[in-house]
């Protein structure tokens, strides 16, 4: 069988953000294949879902029929969502060596629960310790992109889930949200600009990868 690249350490986690339309599930796969044909063990995954529990509460969540759905149902679902992913997927990964992709972690909460939505920001971060106990990717992509274009952009693509359905309003709270995370937290979250070409994107994300790779790696 070929022999796949782990690390002896731990692995490294990557998570990828932005709003709708940005284009970071593309971007996530894209650097799923480059890491694999490098030899690498990749473990890709998403929020809400990747587990068979996390993937029952992505359809509660997402679902345009629970428009009843509160702030708060809403943000202890989606961390009920991520807990039972780093049990069952992120932790045993990293500790294999491998390098876990996401699409989505909990910045995605701050900035759709916390900017968004209004929840105070030091609860979000009262559950996310209980969920994630202290677990932070190693290197998070941000790709920002106008809100207008974002949605236009995922209207193309796929009927529009509950999130989606908010107003323009909401989705460029989340947006500036994202924005305040990222300059609270320069080294681990890198701020891409999402209107460039899909190419453009993918090799810049390459080369801030393998730069930490090459770092950190071990
Ligand atoms: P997706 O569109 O990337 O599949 O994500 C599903 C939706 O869930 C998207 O509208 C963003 C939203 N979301 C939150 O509001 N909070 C969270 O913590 C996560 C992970 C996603």
């Amino acid at each position: 069988m070929e022999e796949r690249i782990t690390f002896s350490n731990n692995g490294i986690f990557i998570s990828f953000e932005g709003i709708e339309g940005s284009g970071k599930t593309i971007q996530a796969r894209l650097l799923d294949e480059f890491l694999r044909k490098k030899g690498y063990t990749v473990v890709l995954t998403e929020e809400p879902g990747g587990t068979q529990i996390g993937l029952r509460i992505r359809e509660l969540l997402l679902s345009v029929e629970h428009q009843e759905m509160t702030s708060v149902t809403e943000l202890m679902l989606y961390n009920a969502s991520r807990a039972q992913l780093i049990k069952e997927v992120i932790l045993p990964a990293i500790k294999r060596g491998a390098i876990v992709i996401t699409d989505r972690f909990n910045d995605s909460t701050v900035a759709y629960q916390g900017y968004g939505r209004g929840i105070d920001l030091n609860l979000i971060d009262s559950i996310d310790r209980i969920v994630t106990a202290g677990l932070k990717p190693d290197i998070t992509i941000l790709l920002d992109l106008d809100v207008k274009v974002g949605l236009k952009r995922n209207r193309g693509i796929h009927k529009a889930d509950r999130l989606e359905l908010e107003d323009k309003a909401f989705h460029k709270k989340v947006r500036n949200g994202y924005l305040e995370i990222a300059a609270k937290e320069p080294e681990r979250i890198k701020l891409i600009d999402a209107s460039k070409s899909i190419e453009e994107i993918h090799s810049k994300i390459v080369s801030i990868i393998t730069e930490y790779i090459a770092q950190n790696g071990s």
